[in-house]
């Protein structure tokens, strides 16, 4: 690592572009802050992240269930859950020249303009919902919002899922899905956006065996961002959150940070939410929301603990938990060093020259390749060293070179990203020895 930590969002942020990633939104009307787009890397990138989530939170349990709420919901939805009083940040205008708004809780001197200097107005609150109307009548019966969660879905189709599924506490509802804040000061690339996207699940439990399950939650999803996104422990940290910043609805809440170039940031929460969320909903609703436990006749309001993450957040940890750069032969390598499980390109397969029988032979290996891995196949003109390094910079672990001995030896060349060591290997036994050679590096990353 020749980079210093510092100058590593840039950098990220302008291979995000260059090769992909990410685009500023709108950006040839001059884009929308905090607002962006997700190119093809991304995209695949993105799918990875949420695949694997629902993998270890659904597919992997007996005790959680999937959702998709809608976006927009009933407008009481935010009057019970608290929304509509307590979503809001404290807002504070510059008065003297540039006439800025701030958060009143990021600034260092709440009384001081930190751009022009000038005296700040007294904070005032600010709802981050934003608003939009259903209907063609503007008034203020068709009000509604855009989700700033996806949690209340979970909460208000709760008594639609213990109907029609078999579930018994304790179990989870899990969603992910597109959530909309109006953010005061978003920033830090896609750390903070005004649209992003929350992958939540509500464990319903039983009351009293909440803190049990709360330290559970917390050291599973700890886990998970080691040993499946294999990002370094000593860069995560847990983070008990005090009794000022505590959620309205919560009664203990902890963070995942990951030490970013700007500091520690959130990567995900995970919270003791009781029964507020039920409790207040069969209020407004006039719903019984009540579980009856079959097996000892309780009938009670669960409690829930929620682990509620960011596929943007994680996203912005993996590319800068994997930007690289070091000097080779004088030159600058730029490189992702992508856990598979998370690279948008597992193998490249690269036929040396145009010439029609090389790619003949790549295009057989692509689709042998296929089936087991993300596969690309990258034939564009330029030299064999100059797709490598396209391939380091999108974090592709192996490249599979196709060359004019293959035509005699049936064999290829695997060339690894980290090392640029390479192996050669008959076409034969290729997939099994990409397999050991995965396998191999899960091990050596944990
Ligand atoms: N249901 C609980 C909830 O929404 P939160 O801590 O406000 O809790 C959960 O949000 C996660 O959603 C955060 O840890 C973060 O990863 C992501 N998130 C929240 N606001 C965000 C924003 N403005 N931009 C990007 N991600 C955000």
């Amino acid at each position: 690592m020749i980079v210093e930590r510092e100058n590593v969002m840039e950098k990220v942020t302008a291979l995000c572009k260059r090769r992909g990633f990410v685009y500023p939104s709108s950006e040839i009307y001059g884009g929308l802050n905090a607002i962006y787009d997700y190119g093809p890397y991304g995209v695949a990138l993105r799918r990875n992240i949420r695949n694997l989530w629902w993998r270890h939170l659904v597919e992997l349990r007996d005790d959680v269930v999937g959702l998709e709420s809608a976006i927009i919901m009933h407008p009481r939805v935010w009057l019970a859950s608290g929304h509509l009083e307590n979503f809001v940040d404290p807002l504070v205008e510059c008065r003297g020249e540039c006439r800025q708004r701030f958060r009143a809780d990021h600034l260092e001197d709440p009384s001081r303009c930190p751009t022009c200097g000038g005296p700040l107005s007294e904070p005032r609150r600010f709802n981050m919902m934003f608003k939009t109307h259903v209907g063609p009548v503007e008034d203020t019966a068709s009000e509604v919002y855009l989700r700033p969660e996806t949690a209340q879905g979970m909460f208000v189709d709760f008594k639609s899922v213990l109907n029609s599924m078999r579930v018994r506490v304790p179990f989870g509802v899990a969603q992910q899905g597109r959530s909309f804040r109006n953010e005061i000061s978003p920033g830090n690339f896609i750390f903070r956006l005004r649209e992003f996207e929350q992958m939540e699940m509500e464990y319903f439990v039983r009351p009293g065996d909440d803190e049990r399950w709360h330290r559970y939650w917390i050291e599973e999803r700890m886990g998970w961002y080691v040993k499946v996104l294999g990002i370094r422990r000593e860069h995560l940290r847990l983070r008990e959150h005090g009794p000022e910043e505590k959620a309205h609805y919560a009664k203990a809440s902890t963070d995942v940070e990951y030490r970013f170039p700007f500091g520690w940031g959130e990567l995900e929460g995970i919270a003791n939410r009781t029964d507020y969320d039920l409790r207040r909903h069969q209020e407004f609703s006039k719903e019984d929301l009540t579980y009856l436990d079959p097996e000892t006749g309780e009938r009670y309001l669960p409690y829930v603990i929620e682990p509620a993450a960011g596929v943007d957040r994680i996203m912005v940890t993996l590319l800068v938990e994997a930007y690289d750069e070091e000097e080779v032969r004088g030159e600058t390598r730029v490189l992702l060093r992508f856990h598979r499980n998370v690279a948008p390109v597992q193998v490249a397969v690269v036929p040396l020259s145009k010439k029609e029988e090389l790619i003949h032979v790549a295009r057989k290996v692509q689709a042998l390749l296929r089936p087991y891995f993300r596969v690309e196949y990258d034939q564009t003109g330029g030299h064999i060293g100059r797709r490598y390094r396209r391939q380091d910079e999108i974090g592709t672990p192996f490249c599979v070179t196709i060359d004019f001995e293959t035509l005699a030896d049936h064999a290829v060349t695997i060339r690894e990203r980290d090392s640029m060591a390479q192996e050669r290997v008959p076409i034969a036994g290729l997939v099994e020895r990409l397999q050991e050679r995965f396998e191999e590096e899960a091990g050596a990353g944990m």
